[in-house]
């Protein structure tokens, strides 16, 4: 006798071969990441439910069942290093109190730097600040004198070390100072920053703008109205700036019905390239390199240690190679978003590292020797507001503060000295050198018994834990009070200046070292064998069906739901 499942297997085939909507839907589908990222709208509904509870004073040091002993190694450790931080950076903390209720961006920031459960019990101790008040060199200080060596890079703006930005802002205001802040005229020399601009990208038109994620806009923009098609594909887990567009699940309160987030390095999302018709263009961005399909590696994510992330250079250039062909063949426009990576990779940026040319390069950050800045460069066909047979068909775009005497200043000191023999000799072996001292870290955690490694693109690293655990993100605090200073998103991205001499590195090296030192022998990392990522996840799953559904549950060692 025939399965009945066999009947609906065939009438699904012949669904499939009638309807090719069907078909195109089902593609679609097969083009999607399996995690919650590949699929925005179930991102967004799955985050609307979930839950707040935090974890009381007990069950913060023991989340992971570890035995009392352990806990109490774990709480002492804590409240050392919280007397670190109150006595060492009791001014900039004491600044920052008095104004983070007025600052909603802070709030934000300093809420997620941990996951929530333990957010509030960790904000209550570890009171770091938010100001600065000098660089030099790879070091910044803060208001009560410590000193720390920079790992943030200023979110990748500062790629060969503050004193240079510096010159380039003294440098670029001191040219442009007779125009002052006139807008909408141009600075004659942002002539020579076009003409080098489009010389690196090897492209033929620009248009300047105030930021990444509006130099992005554009793009898109151009894309859907050079190719009259309402779509574009960006990457799962790939950041591209804030606008709604480009941000289609979590954090964007609207549902974005004219983006497709697709699976990177995969081919159904090729063969969704080659058959869709509504296809404007493809954005990609290069340091998704590093970690495919995987959102930016936030410290407030990390519930366990399924951190991953590896590069492999050969393998992103073929599949880059593959989205250039079908790009080519179906009329999409290819853009690479190279506002993080960009002069950062390489003096041509992405295109030249990878060995694939795109239709429209965005850049940002760095380009604007350290003042704000989003840059698009085009082929000629993508980047024209207008058309000559229809004069009322535009593609408008402007901006008050675009191409900016100031930022033109500061960016053409930038162009000119990224030519000069000492920043040429910072490319040189590039890859060579920060390969080297991520391996050497790696060799000496490994070496030391520590469960924690580093993964880089070139000079873009990333922590990731190798033993299953709760507690990586105090790792932040550890290395805070062992002189480094990391931005909000803590141990998921360092970025490292280019100017970072041996010495420094070795410095840092040692720093976290010995952090994780600290952190080991404060009992962090408990292991026993039943304790797994898996069992973490499921744990915590569990609590948020128990906050979500259950009473508050009154035990000590149980969450406390708030
Ligand atoms: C790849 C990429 N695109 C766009 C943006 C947005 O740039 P901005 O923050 O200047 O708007 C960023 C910012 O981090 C980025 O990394």
């Amino acid at each position: 006798m025939t399965h009945p499942i066999l009947y609906y297997a065939a009438g699904a085939c012949a669904l499939a071969v009638l309807f090719p909507k069907l078909r195109a839907r089902l593609r679609l589908s097969r083009a999607k990441h399996r995690s919650l990222a590949g699929h925005s709208r179930m991102a967004r509904r799955f985050a609307s439910v979930v839950p707040y509870y935090e974890y009381d004073a007990e069950h913060f040091f023991r989340a992971d069942a570890a035995p009392d002993h352990v806990a109490a190694a774990r709480r002492a450790g804590f409240m050392r290093l919280a007397a670190v931080f109150t006595e060492r950076f009791r001014e900039t903390a004491d600044l920052t109190d008095d104004i983070v209720d007025a600052v909603s961006d802070l709030q934000f920031t300093s809420r997620y730097r941990v996951p929530f459960q333990f957010s509030r019990f960790v904000r209550e101790h570890f009171q770091a600040g938010v100001f600065l008040q000098s660089s030099s060199g790879v070091t910044v200080t803060d208001m009560d004198g410590n000193r720390f060596y920079d790992l943030t890079g200023s979110y990748g703006v500062n790629l060969f070390g503050y004193d240079f930005y510096k010159e380039c802002i003294a440098r670029g205001s001191e040219r442009v100072r007779e125009l002052g802040p006139v807008l909408g005229a141009y600075h004659p020399i942002t002539a020579y920053n076009i003409r080098r601009l489009l010389e690196i990208s090897g492209l033929d038109e620009i248009s300047f703008h105030m930021s990444g994620t509006e130099a992005v806009m554009q793009a898109v923009r151009l894309a859907r109205y050079h190719t009259g098609r309402s779509h574009l594909v960006r990457f799962c887990g790939a950041y591209h700036g804030w606008w709604g567009d480009v941000q289609p699940g979590v954090g964007n309160p609207m549902a974005q019905g004219d983006t497709y987030t697709l699976q990177e390095m995969d081919d159904a999302t090729i063969k969704v390239l080659r058959t869709r018709r509504d296809i404007a263009c493809v954005l990609v961005n290069p340091l998704q390199a590093l970690h495919p399909n995987i959102s930016a590696p936030g410290d407030s994510t990390l519930v366990d240690s399924g951190r991953r992330a590896h590069f492999d250079r050969a393998a992103y250039s073929a599949w880059l190679g593959k989205l250039r062909e079908v790009c080519s063949e179906r009329g999409i426009v290819l853009i690479f978003d190279e506002v993080f990576v960009g002069f950062r990779l390489s003096l041509r940026g992405a295109q030249e590292y990878f060995g694939v040319k795109a239709d429209m390069v965005t850049y940002g950050k760095t380009v604007a020797g350290g003042l704000p800045v989003g840059v698009l460069c085009g082929r000629r066909q993508f980047m024209r507001r207008f058309r000559d047979d229809r004069p009322a068909d535009i593609c408008f775009a402007r901006g008050t503060f675009n191409s900016h005497p100031y930022v033109m200043g500061a960016m053409s000191e930038f162009l000119k000295h990224i030519e000069s023999e000492p920043v040429l000799r910072l490319y040189r072996d590039l890859d060579t050198v920060w390969n080297f001292r991520a391996q050497t870290l790696n060799e000496r955690l490994q070496s030391a018994g520590l469960p924690v490694r580093v993964a880089n693109l070139s000079s873009i690293w990333t922590i990731c834990y190798q033993q299953p655990s709760r507690y990586n993100w105090m790792f932040q605090y550890y290395l805070r009070a062992a002189g480094l200073a990391l931005s909000w998103v803590g141990t998921g991205r360092l970025i490292f200046s280019l100017n970072y001499t041996d010495a420094d590195f070795s410095d840092v090296c040692d720093a976290m070292v010995s952090a994780a030192h600290a952190m080991q022998e404060d009992g962090w990392w408990w292991a026993s064998p039943q304790l797994t990522n898996k069992s973490i996840r499921r744990g915590v799953l569990k609590e948020m069906l128990q906050a979500r559904w259950l009473s508050p549950i009154g035990s000590m060692s149980s969450p406390r739901i708030r």
